[in-house]
């Protein structure tokens, strides 16, 4: 069994560079079959999800190829299939966007319910209420969603709940979409505004993404090109919280500050020294660190997928914090395991509250999923001894090199089998 062992105690300190994100990576992968032509997407992270994804394109036709590990060619001229397999699929959230993109160049889709991390419900009825309103007839059989239309014709969509799933997975049908679509309430997260920037390339006429109304007005054609992904905005918080649990001095690199505006706040808000240049944040903590209460929100929130991170830095600084989830339903099951370590967390629905000042010791645990794992890794960064973390392929879904990035920054950390 693969484990990563960490031993904890060691300050952090260096600069760590992040990787292209993986919610845009998955997004723009399959986006590119929108262009019947050949694409070219850079900063690609180098993880298990991109190559789940690659594995999904190369099975209904696209031909994929790596160039180097960050970039890959997808030529999607030749796909005649417009159906994904259970088998390619059932490990990804993101396979729901070949729905809407198969939808929108072939009129015609099926693809598995999405797979991903289980945080209780995982609906995906705003994704069909909207791909239904731009025309599609969908039903979902065996597991299976259907999608089929003669035509797509835009229209406004009202999305009851901010979704970014649905957000880019209606933008990728309404592209081809005869006049215009307007997404209303839409998502406003930064790998929203990047699947919009990549489409534009191709030719698309989208307008409005990273704000709460995208208008769409649908094209004939798309054509190739090339693309740079934007840096992983969960990937830079984990490092951030990472150089504060540690009490280290971090240079975060290869980032758009912009983007880590509500964790820089609330960082700040612990106690932290944080200052920015154009593409870095630096992460100076040089005395004791104080809770915080925290909301989870669709961006320009506090983001979900940094809570359970936040909570492993709440439990070594002093006092109390609350933290609320608003997000996800059930995106607490890390607590058990960080409780191994010795965390003093209660739980109450979708509210925690941390008891601060924890001296964590390290023990056996389990990722129960990718952000859990990393929520792990960072208590066991500095709780006393060796912390043995297990599912690590939970962590190589979405963290590239993770043992290698930290062991640069000084961390005692390594990947062993047991
Ligand atoms: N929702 C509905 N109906 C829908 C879709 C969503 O009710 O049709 C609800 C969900 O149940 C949830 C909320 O809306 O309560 C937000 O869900 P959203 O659709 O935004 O999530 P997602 O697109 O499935 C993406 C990320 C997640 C991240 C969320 C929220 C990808 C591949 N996944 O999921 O990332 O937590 O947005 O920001 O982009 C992760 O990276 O660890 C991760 C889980």
């Amino acid at each position: 069994m693969e484990y990563i062992s960490i031993k904890g105690g060691n300050r952090l300190e260096g600069e760590v560079y992040i990787s292209g994100a993986k919610n845009a990576a998955v997004a723009i992968i399959p986006a590119a079959i929108a262009a019947n032509d050949i694409c070219i997407i850079e900063n690609l992270p180098d993880i298990a999800d991109v190559q789940a994804l690659t594995t999904a394109m190369t099975q209904i036709g696209a031909v994929c190829t790596f160039r180097d590990e960050h970039t890959l060619e997808i030529d999607s001229r030749n796909i005649t299939n417009y159906c994904a397999t259970y088998e390619s699929v059932r490990k990804i959230r993101a396979s729901y966007y070949l729905l809407g993109v198969l939808l929108g160049r072939f009129g015609q889709a099926e693809v598995p319910m999405p797979g991903g991390c289980n945080f209780g419900v995982r609906p995906i009825d705003q994704h069909i209420k909207g791909l239904t309103a731009l025309g599609a007839e969908i039903s979902i059989e065996h597991g299976i969603i259907k999608a089929r239309a003669d035509k797509l014709v835009g229209t406004n969509i009202y999305l009851d709940v901010v979704s970014v799933g649905a957000t880019i997975n209606i933008m990728l049908a309404a592209v081809y979409a005869e006049g215009v679509t307007i997404i209303e309430n839409a998502a406003k997260e930064p790998h929203i505004v990047d699947t919009a920037n990549f489409l534009n390339i191709l030719g698309a006429e989208i307008k409005g993404a990273g704000t709460d109304i995208i208008k769409i007005t649908g094209v004939k054609k798309l054509h190739g090109g090339t693309y740079t992904i934007i840096p992983d905005q969960i990937e830079s918080g984990t490092y951030m919280i990472a150089a504060a649990v540690t009490g280290g001095d971090v240079f975060v690199r290869n980032i758009i500050p912009k983007h880590m505006e509500s964790i820089i706040s609330k960082l700040t808000e612990m106690n932290c020294k944080i200052t920015t240049g154009a593409d870095y944040v630096r992460v100076r903590t040089d005395k004791k660190l104080r809770c915080v209460n925290l909301k989870t929100m669709p961006y320009p929130g506090f983001p979900t997928d940094l809570q359970p991170q936040f909570t492993a830095l709440l439990c070594t600084a002093s006092g109390t914090g609350i933290l609320t989830e608003t997000v996800w339903e059930n995106r607490f099951q890390y607590i058990n395991e960080l409780k191994r370590l010795g965390a003093n967390i209660k739980l109450d629905g979708r509210t925690a509250v941390v008891q601060g000042d924890c001296k964590l010791s390290g023990a056996q645990v389990n990722a129960t999923d990718l952000r859990a794992g990393a929520t792990l890794v960072i208590a066991g960064l500095v709780a006393n001894g060796e912390t043995l973390i297990g599912n690590v392929r939970y962590i190589d879904r979405g963290y590239e090199k993770i043992e290698e990035k930290l062991r640069a920054l000084g961390a005692d950390i390594t990947r062993v089998n047991r």
